[in-house]
């Protein structure tokens, strides 16, 4: 018993003087590894007489767990420790000003998205999201475009092949309007919601991208109008251009998926070949709406003498360029890092969502 007491105090003297992790394994294992010492006495167990064992494993089984309780109490201190020193190492002052010259910058895609979310998100919407691959149903179908209709055509559309049985394709989405359609089918309204997202129409030149971006708004619930749809838009349009009196326009037009449809335009005026948003007597068209189309409605198991609602779509490269005079749709998407500095956003250093820094 003598012997087991100084081993006992050996080993918490060491377990105590251990400085690292590293250190205090190393006694474990003297101690309680295949060949430790305290492993070498429990094994000389078997040579004893039954009542020897009794006595004598009793006592090495309550050392064995004093050292082990020493040996998880110094471990939980020697982590802490380290934690504490990492945390000491690694702290940055989060209340440092923004490096001026620091390289990331948002992209005024992003930028404008943020925007636009923040802008909507104040009147209640949220952010909704479709596929980019969708079914022609979806695309054009259920919103009132049916094969052969002229719209087909003039939305230049990226079909994917084989087609399927019934003949259909599948096609990279022309428009973000298919997202009405899914968000009707899948959730009960009231519905408010905004998509911004990709869209995709075979044409490049400096206004048209292949791939570009749209923001699609949908509102759907009782007693809908034409004035909801106006106050909405006019605000919006006031809001993003940061002009309080902007003049906004709403103008007959047609879109299959409304009726009826206005394109809505913003004041501006093209004197002296550049353009200035909110003064003069020209205008310039930003978006497409109406009030959904009654076929659209019943399209998503609506009862259109129940429900109504508008919609509403633009362009978010367009608006950029408007906002942020960026004068070649192309160069969003050379990844030029001169450009990106130029018109890019400091990430850190956005007063709000709905002013970017520059
Ligand atoms: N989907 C139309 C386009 O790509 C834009 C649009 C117009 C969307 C009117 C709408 C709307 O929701 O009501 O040209």
């Amino acid at each position: 018993m003598d012997s087991l007491d100084s081993i006992r105090e050996a080993v918490l003297g060491q377990i105590a003087a251990a400085q690292d992790a590293d250190a205090l394994e190393a006694v474990r294992v003297s101690v309680l590894g295949r060949n430790g010492q305290l492993t070498a006495l429990l094994k000389g167990l078997g040579a004893l007489t039954q009542d020897e064992r009794k006595v004598r494993g009793a006592a090495l089984n309550v050392l064995k767990t004093e050292i082990e309780t020493a040996l998880g109490g110094a471990k939980a201190k020697h982590e802490g420790a380290a934690l504490d020193k990492r945390l000491a190492q690694e702290r940055i002052d989060v209340t440092l000003p923004v490096k001026a010259d620091s390289d990331g910058r948002i992209h005024p895609i992003s930028q404008t998205i943020d925007e636009l979310i923040g802008i909507f998100g104040e009147m209640g919407f949220t952010v909704a999201e479709g596929p980019h691959i969708e079914d022609d149903f979806y695309n054009f179908t259920a919103l009132n475009i049916p094969p052969e209709h002229p719209a087909r055509q003039e939305h230049d559309t990226f079909y994917l092949t084989p087609r399927a049985a019934d003949g259909s394709r599948k096609v990279l989405r022309t428009h973000t309007s298919p997202v009405q359609i899914r968000t009707m089918q899948s959730q009960k309204p009231p519905l408010r919601i905004i998509v911004p997202g990709r869209t995709f129409r075979s044409d490049h030149d400096a206004t048209h991208s292949p791939m570009f971006h749209q923001v699609e708004g949908l509102v759907i619930d009782k007693n809908i109008h034409m004035g909801h749809l106006k106050g909405c838009l006019i605000e919006f349009c006031r809001t993003f251009f940061e002009i309080d009196d902007l003049p906004v326009r709403f103008r007959p037009s047609y879109f299959p998926f409304t009726e009826p449809s206005a394109e809505v335009d913003i004041g501006c005026s093209r004197e002296g070949g550049g353009l200035k948003i909110g003064a003069g007597a020209d205008w310039l068209e930003i978006l497409g709406s109406g009030m959904v189309h009654p076929k659209v409605l019943a399209n998503c198991g609506l009862d259109p003498a129940e429900y109504q609602g508008f919609a509403f779509g633009m362009g978010i490269e367009r608006i950029a360029m408007l906002k942020y005079g960026i004068p070649d749709l192309r160069t969003f998407y050379e990844s030029d890092l001169r450009w990106l500095r130029h018109y890019g956003f400091a990430s850190l250093d956005v007063p709000s969502l709905i002013t970017g820094a520059r």
